[in-house]
């Protein structure tokens, strides 16, 4: 006899939501039982799941189902803050899950949080400490004993050595590379293709090979 999968609600829209499907479909462990995407209509289909309400709609779509869980499939890690916590105080009491695909090398010891997205060809090496709301882009790498804070982000390709430690709602850039022991404040982009040698501060642009402070960043500032 099969396990009974839990059930999971995306929120989400755009091609980030795409990739979280499929994920979703490869580890076999959640059913999705639908979307929350506000740029589309009720009934519409994304890669064969509809659409099945607004954010407000959350506690309706939610009554009498106590394994579904919520997961929100925002790229932007400001924005992705911003709608966790409108769920949170729509819903007071769900819970958000977290996705792993099968492709993706967990070394031992890592903690993975809630809400979080690791995609296919990832490698995550031991005693790493994976924060709620993160996301490891495909084919990303972080070393042993990293810790990346909540709602940060590794795009595709990004690297680092280990003893790394990224800040929250701080992103690392398509083949960004960050040397072993290198701290990153918060609200910090790296850019693409950058080489971080060095410590870094809160909101910043970085890149360069070496990385080089580029200009300060806004909270608000759209990411990548
Ligand atoms: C760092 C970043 C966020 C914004 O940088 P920005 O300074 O606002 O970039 P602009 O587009 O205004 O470009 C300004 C100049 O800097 C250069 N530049 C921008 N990013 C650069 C980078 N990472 N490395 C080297 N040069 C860069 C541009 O080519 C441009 O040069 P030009 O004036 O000679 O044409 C962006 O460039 C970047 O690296 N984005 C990453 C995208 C990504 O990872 N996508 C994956 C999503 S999953």
């Amino acid at each position: 006899m099969g396990t009974i999968k839990k059930e999971v609600i995306i929120a989400g829209s755009s091609g980030h939501l795409k990739v979280i499907i499929d994920i979703f479909e490869k580890e076999n462990k959640y059913k999705i039982l639908g979307l929350l995407d506000p740029n589309k209509n009720i009934g519409e289909k994304v890669l064969g799941y509809e659409v099945i309400g607004r954010d407000e709609d959350l506690p309706n779509l939610l009554l009498g189902k106590d394994r579904c869980e919520i997961f929100v499939a925002i790229g932007d890690n400001w924005l992705r803050q911003r709608i966790v916590n409108k769920l949170i105080a729509i819903s007071p009491n769900i819970d958000f899950a977290s996705t792993i695909h099968p492709s993706a090398q967990i070394g031992k010891d890592v903690q993975v949080g809630k809400g979080v997205a690791i995609m296919a060809g990832s490698i995550i090496n031991s005693n790493t400490v994976i924060g709620d709301f993160t996301i490891i882009n495909t084919k990303a790498s972080i070393d042993h004993d990293c810790v990346m804070l909540k709602f940060s982000s590794l795009a595709p390709n990004a690297t680092t050595g280990g003893n790394v430690i990224i800040g929250e709602y701080s992103a690392l850039s398509i083949s960004a590379t960050v040397k072993h022991g290198v701290s990153i404040g918060k609200h910090t982009v790296i850019g693409a293709g950058a080489l971080l040698m060095k410590n870094c501060g809160d909101n910043l642009i970085m890149y360069g090979v070496p990385a080089k402070e580029i200009r300060k960043r806004e909270i608000r500032d759209k990411y990548l």
